[in-house]
């Protein structure tokens, strides 16, 4: 193996440039050049690429974003996209590739791979930390403290005016950065698309609060369960107490990495380098019971990574 890419695909998360630079430094010291793909798969497609160096990559461990910039690429989507980016790495005897993203970059990285002879190896990363193959993605901690600061603030103005709050964090159609940050903020109510909540049930619970002299709550809700305006309307009417709603939104997405999505960037960089040097493709690397494990690429993106409901248990007997 002489050189080897790297992409950053999808969604940003904070923690993508630690495994940039970790992907750079960890193959230099190897003797292999780097090629850093540009704006995620798009860059494969239209060939635009700039070589990474150890220089190159310094001052970046404590950046969000990414400095390859990333993007959804519907292009990618496509036969003809994916044959494309197969040529760029011929052309550019690109002998392993490394995938930084989520769930969406691994099933691109996937049908990449059935076409190309070059080795690829994916990195997970994403906010939403729903990988199957990882108890965790790289930039799931930041956004889960990210969303805690945020929502601490939030209970202040919840207690001071007796209101309860719900309050949108981002995750799409799962609910790992809900139960977590619901969990580490103490909810009242924690709503997951996995597990269906009716809403007398929630209006059951800020009632109980509500005469146990609990007025204020909050009620951490992942975006998809659906419409959280229209739940905070009908909790309002129904309760008669004053409930608001907050949107998270982006900020979750961006800003430094914690500590753990730097040491998860590094390690994960470290094992894909490895994996690459010993010519094994059709992998990804991740995080199993304290330790660092390898999955089949197939295999992550067929299977779907289950959420510990216990954490939802734990949290309702902790907001009592
Ligand atoms: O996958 C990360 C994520 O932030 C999800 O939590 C959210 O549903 C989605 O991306 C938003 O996507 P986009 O950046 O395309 O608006």
């Amino acid at each position: 193996m002489r050189t080897i890419g790297v992409v950053t695909s999808g969604g940003d998360a904070p923690g993508m440039n630690a495994a940039i630079r970790a992907v750079t430094r960890i193959a230099y010291s190897k003797k292999y050049q780097v090629y850093g793909f540009e704006r995620g798969w798009e860059g494969l497609i239209t060939n635009t690429f700039k070589p990474l160096t150890p220089r190159s990559v310094g001052g970046i461990i404590q950046l969000g974003g990414t400095i390859l910039h990333t993007l959804r690429c519907p292009d990618f989507k496509t036969q003809k996209g994916i044959r494309k980016a197969a040529k760029t790495l011929a052309a550019n005897h690109v002998d392993g590739l490394v995938v930084i993203g989520g769930n969406g970059s691994f099933s691109g990285a996937l049908e990449l791979s059935k076409i190309t002879d070059t080795l690829t190896v994916g990195i997970p990363a994403s906010i939403d930390n729903d990988v199957y193959g990882t108890d965790e993605t790289i930039g799931f901690d930041t956004a889960v403290n990210t969303a805690v600061v945020e929502i601490d603030k939030i209970r202040d103005t919840a207690i001071s005016h007796e209101r309860v709050f719900i309050v949108e964090v981002m995750g799409r159609t799962r609910g790992f950065i809900a139960s977590t940050v619901g969990l580490t903020v103490g909810a009242e109510i924690i709503l997951v698309p996995e597990v269906k909540t009716r809403t007398v049930s929630i209006l059951k619970v800020i009632n109980e609060n509500s005469v146990k002299g609990k007025k204020s709550g909050i009620i951490v809700a992942a975006e998809g369960i659906g419409d959280t305006r229209a739940l905070a309307q009908e909790i309002e009417k129904k309760t008669g107490s004053e409930v608001r709603l907050s949107i998270l939104g982006y900020a979750q997405r961006g800003g430094s990495p914690t500590a753990r999505s730097r040491l998860l960037a590094s390690l994960f960089a470290d094992r894909a380098i490895e994996l690459l040097s010993q010519e094994q493709g059709g992998k990804i690397v991740g995080l199993k019971n304290g330790k660092i494990a390898v999955t089949d690429l197939k295999e992550s993106c067929e299977k779907e990574k289950p959420l510990d409901l216990g954490l939802l248990k734990l949290a309702k007997v902790l907001a009592t």
